[in-house]
């Protein structure tokens, strides 16, 4: 017999065999013969429970002896229902959850897994599970939550587990796993919340049958190798909260359907060879809060509508081929902690390129600003100072601003990261530079600056000075390298 046709007798059978029991039980007490139908259900219990105790031996002495140390208790001097991790249902004493997170656990995952027929929730988060996952665990039909992430799990995903139709939570992630994603999964788990097979290396392109998980709510397929490009029918998931799609190998646009997603929280495209414009305004996501395209070939405008998407903390575009001017208010993003827009290509002329910096003064809570080498024109407007002293890095290298440096960047009190290098500013540092108490990185170098500001009067302002003049130094050894997008 096939796994899938095993699995399914089985589950037949038993389905059976529950439906037989309160048929006996009325028949006997008709028949007014307790006594013989109870030791007939006796008989099925102990059937029954005997076999949870030895699938559960059957999966210790799958672990190696010498990580078996977490399950020490289980041995015969207690009952199974009170070994370490496991959870029986207190009517029929049968195991309903394995809880093995985080135990040290090396070994294989024992066929005999498939025997228990009442289990709801199977974790063997962190350990070092190797071989296949067994196909076995597809038998168990009330499963509903399957932890199986962080560990050596090898080859595919098996297709048995379409038939674990009460399956709510599957993670698998960060394992061996190969293949193809089985599609027969998607169609048959209308219950599935979580989905997460990432840092896995997964090929054969995202199936397009994942858009039939419609309970689907987090969605992490991070780190495989898929190929391919985003089926459309992913736009169907309309509970979908995390759209997690990075390094995956695909190409292609992000399909219209996508923007229908409104309740998305996360949208993670980054490390792909995705392309093409996003819409200017139909980039709607009211709840969004992390938005991650980094590195990839989008290009067309920053779209204006990401300024409504006001739960907003993390906003990453870098190394794409965004163009034009930044025309965005981000004002409303009151939450915003990075922005990084740094490798594109906006357009440089004009004196406005960073007319964009003043709306992110209401930003309080904004740590990074990400801006260099994307050809931004025009000058630093005066309202940097007015950025909230949560800064602690700003780079704006490498791109083509002039005029001179605003004395009120002395007000950044917490800039630790702060680089200006390779631009056309001209004038000279201004002597503010000095209240920046916490830089470790300072790059001026590549500018037409003339030297630094000196009308200090106060002892005050020569103080700052004298901290400049430390700074300055710093400026000629150290080289600014800093790496945000992730
Ligand atoms: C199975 O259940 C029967 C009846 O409740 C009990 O006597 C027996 O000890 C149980 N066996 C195990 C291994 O738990
Ligand atoms: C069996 O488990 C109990 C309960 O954890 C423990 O006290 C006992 O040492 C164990 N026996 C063996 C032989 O490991
Ligand atoms: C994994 O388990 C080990 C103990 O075996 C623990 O030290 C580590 O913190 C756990 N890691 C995670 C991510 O839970
Ligand atoms: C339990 O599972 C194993 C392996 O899948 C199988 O060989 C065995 O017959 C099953 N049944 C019982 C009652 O243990
Ligand atoms: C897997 O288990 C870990 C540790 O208990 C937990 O943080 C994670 O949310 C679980 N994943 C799923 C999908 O239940
Ligand atoms: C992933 O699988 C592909 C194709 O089977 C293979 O070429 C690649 O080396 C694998 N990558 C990793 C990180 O194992
Ligand atoms: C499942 O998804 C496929 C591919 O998108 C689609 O053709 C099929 O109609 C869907 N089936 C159901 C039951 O939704
Ligand atoms: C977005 O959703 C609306 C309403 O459900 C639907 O009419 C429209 O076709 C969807 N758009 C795309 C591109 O899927
Ligand atoms: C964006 O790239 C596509 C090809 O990938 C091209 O057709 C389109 O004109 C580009 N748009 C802009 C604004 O450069
Ligand atoms: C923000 O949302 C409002 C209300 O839906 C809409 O009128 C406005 O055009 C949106 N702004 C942008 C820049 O998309
Ligand atoms: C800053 O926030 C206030 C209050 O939410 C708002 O009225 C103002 O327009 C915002 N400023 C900018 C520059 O967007
Ligand atoms: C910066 O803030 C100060 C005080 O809140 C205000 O007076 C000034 O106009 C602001 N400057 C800019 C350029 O926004």
């Amino acid at each position: 017999m096939s796994p899938v046709t095993k699995s399914l007798s089985n589950t037949v059978l038993l389905a059976l065999f529950l439906t037989l029991i309160p048929l006996l039980h009325s028949k006997a007490l008709a028949l007014d013969t307790t006594m013989s139908s109870l030791s007939l259900i006796d008989t099925i219990n102990v059937a029954s429970n005997e076999t949870d105790f030895h699938a559960l031996l059957a999966f210790k002495s799958n672990i190696f002896p010498e990580y078996q140390q977490a399950l020490s208790s289980w041995n015969e001097s207690l009952h199974f229902c009170h070994w370490e991790g496991v959870q029986c249902g207190r009517r029929h004493q049968r195991v309903t959850v394995i809880d093995l997170a985080s135990k040290g656990l090396t070994g294989s995952l024992s066929p005999y897994i498939g025997n228990l027929s009442f289990l709801q929730e199977l974790s063997l988060y962190n350990n070092t599970f190797i071989g296949e996952i067994s196909t076995e665990l597809g038998n168990l039909f009330r499963l509903q939550d399957l932890n199986l992430s962080i560990n050596n799990f090898e080859g595919n995903i098996p297709t048995s587990l379409s038939h674990c139709f009460n399956l709510r939570y599957f993670s698998a992630g960060q394992n061996k796993l190969v293949g193809e994603f089985p599609k027969e999964l998607a169609y048959s788990l209308p219950r599935l919340i979580t989905l997460n097979v990432r840092l896995n290396n997964l090929t054969g392109g995202i199936p397009p049958s994942i858009g039939n998980l419609t309970s689907l709510q987090y969605l992490n397929v991070y780190g495989n190798s898929f190929g391919g490009s985003i089926p459309n029918a992913l736009g169907q998931l309309k509970s979908l909260s995390y759209f997690i799609l990075s390094d995956t190998q695909i190409s292609g646009t992000i399909p219209p359907s996508v923007y229908n997603l409104t309740l998305l929280v996360r949208l993670s495209v980054a490390d792909n060879l995705l392309g093409g414009e996003l819409p200017t305004f139909g980039f709607m996501f009211p709840l969004l809060q992390i938005l991650q395209l980094s590195n990839n070939e989008f290009n067309g405008s920053v779209p204006l509508s990401i300024s409504n998407s006001s739960q907003l903390v993390q906003l990453e575009l870098g190394f794409n081929y965004f163009s034009g001017k930044v025309k965005n208010d981000f004002g409303n993003l009151h939450l915003l902690s990075l922005i990084s827009l740094r490798f594109n290509n906006f357009d440089p002329r004009g004196s406005d390129g960073l007319a964009f910096l003043s709306s992110l003064t209401n930003c309080s809570n904004l740590r990074g600003v990400g801006l260099e080498e994307s050809q931004f024109g025009g000058i630093l407007p005066n309202s940097v100072g007015n950025l909230s002293n949560t800064v602690f890095l700003m780079t704006l290298g490498r791109n083509q601003l002039y005029g001179s440096i605003p004395s009120t960047i002395g007000n950044l009190a917490y800039l630790q990261t702060l680089g200006l290098d390779h631009n056309l500013f001209t004038g000279s540092i201004p002597g503010s530079i000095g209240f920046l108490r916490s830089i470790q990185r300072l790059s001026i170098a590549n500018n037409n600056i003339s030297g630094l500001a000196c009308s200090a009067e106060s002892p005050k302002d020569r103080m700052s000075i004298n901290i400049a003049l430390q700074e300055l130094h710093l400026v000629k050894k150290n080289i600014l390298k800093v790496n945000m997008d992730s």
